[in-house]
C-alpha cells in the first residue's frame, strides 16, 4: 500500500513538479486544486512525465465542508504539502482583504483536518519574502524576519506563526515551513512549468514570452542600485531542486528526524545573480539577444537577498544541482513546446 500525499495547490507551478517527484518516489499523490491560477491541463503533464494522473479534486480549501468531505473519503493522508494560495505580490497590495482570507483561511482549515484525521505530516510553502531587505548577506533561517513589504508577504509570515501556535498544542503532528527564493526554469521533459494568466509579474516567464514574441520588450526594474551591475540580485534556484526538497522534507516528518516539531529551512542556491546576469545567461542558452529596456525601480523591490544554504544542506541532506544556465534552458524549452501546444 502506497503512502497518501496530499498536494494542494498541485496542479500549479511548484505544485506540479512536486507531484512528480513524490510520484517518482512511490507515494501515492492527491492533488486539491481551485485551479484559481493553474489548469488542469498540468494533470496530463505529470501523466506524461510519470505514467500516473494523479486523483484530483477541485474545490476551494476555505470551503471547510467540502474539505472534511474529501478528508472523510481520504482518511489515509499521511503528510500534506500545502501550496494553495494567491501569490501575487501587487495585486495583494490591492487586495489585501482577499489574501487574508483565502491564504490564512485555508491553511486554518487544513490543519484542524490534520487535527481530526491524525496527519503525521505538513510541509508548508513559506518565502524568503520574510526577510525583507536582510541585514546580513547570505539570510540565514535564524536571520531577522522583516516587517512584510505587501500583504501577500505578510500572509506567509502570519502563516508561519499559526503553525508555530499550532504546533504548540498539537503533539501528533510534525511541521516544516520552507522558504523559497526564487522559483525559475522547467521540467527537462518540458510538459510542465511555468504558466501565468495574464501578464507575468515574474521576471523568468517575461523574459522567455519576450524572446518568443507574446511580448515586445522585457523592462529592467531599476539599473542604479549598489549592485555591481546596478540591478536587483535574487537567489534564483531551479523548481526541480526545489520539489525535490519537498519530498526530503516529508521524509524527515515521517521517518522522525526532525530535531524539533517545527522547523525552517532556506531552499536556495547560495549565489545570488543579478537581473542582467540572467538576461545573459538566458542569451546564452537561447541562442537569442534579448530585446529589454532599462527603467526605473519597482516599487518594493528588495536590492539584494540570496541564501545561507548550511542549514538545509546539513540538516536536510539537501543540495540544488542545478544552475542557472540549466534553469534559463529549461525555461526557454517550456515556453517553446507551450507555443507548439
Ligand atoms: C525578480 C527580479 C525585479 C520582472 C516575488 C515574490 C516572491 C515570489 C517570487 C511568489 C527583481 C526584476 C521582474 C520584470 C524585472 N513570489 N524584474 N522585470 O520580486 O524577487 O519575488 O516573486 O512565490 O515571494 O516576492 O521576483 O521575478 O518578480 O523579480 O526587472 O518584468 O527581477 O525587479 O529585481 P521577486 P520577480
Amino acid at each position: 500500500m502506497k503512502k497518501q500525499v496530499l498536494i494542494t495547490g498541485g496542479t500549479g507551478y511548484i505544485g506540479s513538479h512536486t507531484a512528480v517527484e513524490f510520484i517518482e518516489a512511490g507515494y501515492e499523490v492527491l492533488i486539491i486544486d481551485n485551479l484559481s491560477n493553474s489548469k488542469i491541463d498540468s494533470l496530463d503533464g505529470i501523466e506524461k512525465i510519470t505514467g500516473t494522473k494523479p486523483e484530483f479534486a477541485q474545490f476551494d480549501l476555505t470551503d471547510k465542508l467540502k474539505l472534511n468531505d474529501f478528508f472523510e473519503a481520504h482518511p489515509n493522508i499521511e503528510a500534506i504539502i500545502h501550496f494553495a494560495a494567491y501569490k501575487a505580490v501587487g495585486e495583494s497590495v490591492a487586495k489585501p482583504m482577499m489574501y487574508y482570507q483565502n491564504n490564512l483561511g485555508s491553511l486554518m482549515n487544513l490543519l484542524e483536518m490534520t487535527k481530526k484525521y491524525k496527519t503525521k505530516s505538513f510541509v508548508f510553502s513559506s518565502s524568503c519574502t520574510v526577510y525583507g531587505e536582510p541585514e546580513e548577506l547570505p539570510v540565514k533561517e535564524n536571520s531577522p524576519v522583516q516587517e512584510a513589504t505587501s500583504p501577500y508577504g505578510n500572509t506567509k509570515q502570519i502563516a508561519e506563526e499559526i503553525i508555530r501556535d499550532f504546533m504548540k498544542v498539537e503533539q501528533d503532528l510534525k511541521s516544516i515551513a520552507l522558504r523559497y527564493f526564487n522559483p525559475v526554469g522547467a521540467h527537462e521533459s518540458a510538459e510542465i512549468g511555468e504558466l501565468p494568466l495574464g501578464v507575468p509579474n515574474n521576471l523568468v516567464p517575461f523574459i522567455t514570452q519576450t524572446a518568443i514574441g507574446i511580448r515586445k520588450e522585457l523592462s529592467v526594474f531599476g539599473f542604479d542600485y549598489d549592485t555591481p551591475d546596478g540591478t536587483c540580485i535574487r537567489d534564483y534556484i531551479h523548481v526541480v531542486d526545489l520539489a525535490k526538497a519537498h519530498v526530503i522534507a516529508t521524509e524527515r516528518l515521517l521517518n522522525n528526524k526532525n530535531k524539533s516539531n517545527y522547523e525552517m529551512f532556506n531552499l536556495g542556491t547560495g549565489t545570488g545573480n543579478s537581473v542582467l546576469e540572467v538576461i545573459k545567461s538566458f542569451e546564452k542558452m537561447s541562442k537569442q539577444k534579448l530585446n529589454y529596456k532599462l527603467v526605473d525601480r519597482r516599487p518594493g523591490d528588495v536590492v539584494k537577498v540570496y541564501s545561507d544554504t548550511e542549514f538545509a544542506n546539513n540538516e536536510l541532506g539537501w543540495k540544488t544541482e542545478k544552475n542557472l544556465d540549466d534553469m534559463m534552458l529549461s525555461a526557454w524549452n517550456w515556453e517553446n513546446n507551450l507555443k507548439n501546444k
